[in-house]
């Protein structure tokens, strides 16, 4: 069942089992090089505002991710440094904890795939497909480099791409065309480590018997409502093409270790596939997360429960690993809850060039967190966010929307209204008085947005929820520039108090549709309004600020940021 939306938001003081169980299920990056705006536009920030969103309407939020240990970006990495991939996994995770830490991302675990919890989930789940028949062991041909002495991890091959051509892709995946490559397939094959013509040498391996789930597979992706049309026209046509079965172990010694019980030959020098283990990281951090909440069983709740429901945030390059193997790793080994949404992104790029880790596009997220404050970063990645297209972001952009949309239309507004309450009303929000028809029109348009915006939301089209509260911002500045309560203050204090005690209510209201995107700001409102610092379970609605509160003092929400000096000598150092 697709659960999306059957409950509406709820009003947040519901609690246990008639609340909604939303798992915000977030890429696991891998921990080999700094994260730039591509990986916050494409999965983190997005992750975040729904997680946000859902926490204010009620929701119990479950939202996990973590470094990505494995795979050859980290062993490449520690062979390019003469050091372990351990050390640099725990080199990056900590950035990326900061990462996080300054910019709000609301994680309620952000672990790694070295953990034991990990290793054990990733060889139960594989005992799983195991014991449904679903892996076979096979004796295979894989590519050994004869001047290495060794087996060659996919990636480690490289080669023209078979399909469009293009030079330079790896035995895994064609960065050009996206396409899912195996070594064989490659033009002219070449070892990553030696350049030698890689040969062809035996080995077994488990493979993943994906043809036996395709009437399943297929079954379930028709059943998917509201999808994003390039995530589910991928699976479908992925899945309708003809699944191939896939070899899950490889000729490695960095890996999940296969379980003891498994028989392959040679297993003690072989390691489950990167691909295979990560994903597995939703379902290893929610039971990491669960124990270290004291209640072990607790994410059984988000995985077990048909009527939990669970949302994937990635970049369309991992679509194939979450649309398709995934499910299908899930369908095999048990019956724990398939995703209800795989909102996929599509790429950011700086002036054309993917803004992909691996090239270096893009400056490292701490670089920008000194330039900006982390709402205005939010705000600016947010209005760009690449959920049906890619995105083409250019820092005049940026700066633009923070000056003239963040910090002209709503914090100055914010400013000015607590500004004129303070002079004309000694910061006590004045009596509502009687309402004129343009008052409870402002308010009705408020409640409206937050409905539109819930709507939004709830679909997972993020840039459409802020552009909604950005549009009733402007709303409460046209209201102002109608009422003009500066003039008004000097012949009707009365109809002023009036004009400013709605304009702070739209102001209460506007804050909580704005606290998924700029929740620093919003909870700062929410305070200066007396109405306590925290959103979350406060409701998805209009909170009233009753006449006769005392207001905080209010200070300039939003910095005006500058364009750096010289934009294009930033491009092309990016
Ligand atoms: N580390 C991989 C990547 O960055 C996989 C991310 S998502 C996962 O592409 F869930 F599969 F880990
Ligand atoms: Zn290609």
């Amino acid at each position: 069942m697709d659960g999306r939306g059957a409950a509406g938001p709820s009003d947040g003081r519901a609690d246990g089992a008639d609340r909604r169980h939303v798992l915000v299920a977030v890429a696991w990056p891998y921990a080999n090089g700094s994260l730039h705006l591509g990986h916050l536009a494409g999965a983190y920030l997005p992750a975040d505002i729904f997680a946000r969103y859902h926490r204010i309407a009620g929701s119990r939020v479950l939202m996990v991710s973590g470094s990505d240990g494995h795979g050859t970006p980290i062993t490449v990495r520690a062979e390019q440094e003469s050091t372990t991939p351990q050390a640099v996994v725990e080199r990056f995770h900590p950035e990326f904890l900061r990462y996080w830490e300054e910019l709000g991302i609301s994680f309620d675990l952000f672990t790694t795939t070295l953990t034991e919890n990990h290793a054990r989930t990733t060889q139960e789940i594989l005992r799983g497909l195991h014991a449904n028949g679903f892996l076979e062991a096979r004796t295979t041909l894989q590519p050994f480099d004869p001047v290495a002495e060794r087996f060659l991890p996919d990636r480690y091959v490289e080669g023209t791409c078979p399909r469009c051509g293009a030079e330079g892709a790896r035995g895994d995946q064609c960065d050009t065309c996206g396409a899912t490559l195996d070594p064989t397939d490659l033009v002219d094959p070449r070892s990553k480590l030696t350049g030698a013509v890689p040969e062809q040498r035996e080995t077994e391996h488990y493979f993943f018997l994906l043809p036996g789930l395709t009437d399943r597979l297929l079954a379930w992706l028709e059943s998917r409502e509201g999808w994003r049309p390039h995530v589910i026209n991928w699976a479908l046509g992925f899945v309708r093409d003809g699944l191939q079965d896939r070899p899950i172990t490889r000729d490695i010694d960095w890996g999940v270790a296969l379980p003891d019980d498994v028989t392959l030959d040679g297993a003690e020098r072989k390691r489950i596939y990167v691909w295979f283990d990560a994903v597995i990281g939703y379902l290893s951090a929610s039971r990491e997360w669960a124990q270290r909440s004291g209640d072990p069983d607790a994410w059984r709740a988000w995985w077990e429960d048909p009527s939990a429901e669970s949302y994937y945030f990635i970049g369309k390059d991992n679509v194939p690993f979450h649309a398709v193997f995934w499910p299908a790793q899930l369908m095999g080994s048990g019956d724990l809850n398939l995703p209800t949404d795989v909102p996929a992104n599509q790429y950011v790029t700086f002036r054309g060039a993917k803004a992909s880790k691996s090239r270096g596009v893009g400056r490292s997220l701490l670089d920008y967190l000194e330039t900006y404050q982390p709402d205005a970063l939010r705000y600016a990645v947010a209005a760009h966010l690449p959920e049906q297209a890619d995105v083409d972001l250019t820092e005049e952009d940026m700066v633009r929307r923070i000056n003239d949309e963040l910090s002209a239309a709503w914090g100055n507004l914010v400013n000015r209204v607590f500004a004129m309450t303070a002079k004309r009303f000694d910061g006590v929000v004045p009596e509502a008085g009687e309402l004129a028809d343009v008052d409870r029109a402002l308010l009705t348009t408020i409640d409206g947005v937050l409905t539109d915006a819930a709507g939004a939301l709830e679909a997972v089209e993020l840039r459409r929820g802020l552009r909604l509260a950005l549009s009733g911002a402007q709303e409460v500045n046209a209201y102002l520039n109608e009422l003009e309560p500066w003039r008004t203050a000097k012949s009707d204090l009365a109809r002023t108090g009036t004009t400013l005690h709605v304009a702070l209510q739209a102001i209460a209201g506007l804050a909580v549709a704005f606290a998924p995107y700029t929740p620093f700001s919003s909870a700062t409102i929410h305070g200066w309004l007396g109405l306590g610092g925290t959103l979350e379970g406060a409701g998805w609605r209009r909170p009233d600020v009753p006449a006769g509160t005392r207001l905080g003092e209010a200070t300039p929400l939003f910095d005006r940021v500058e364009l750096p000096e010289d934009p294009d000598e930033q491009a092309a150092e990016a």
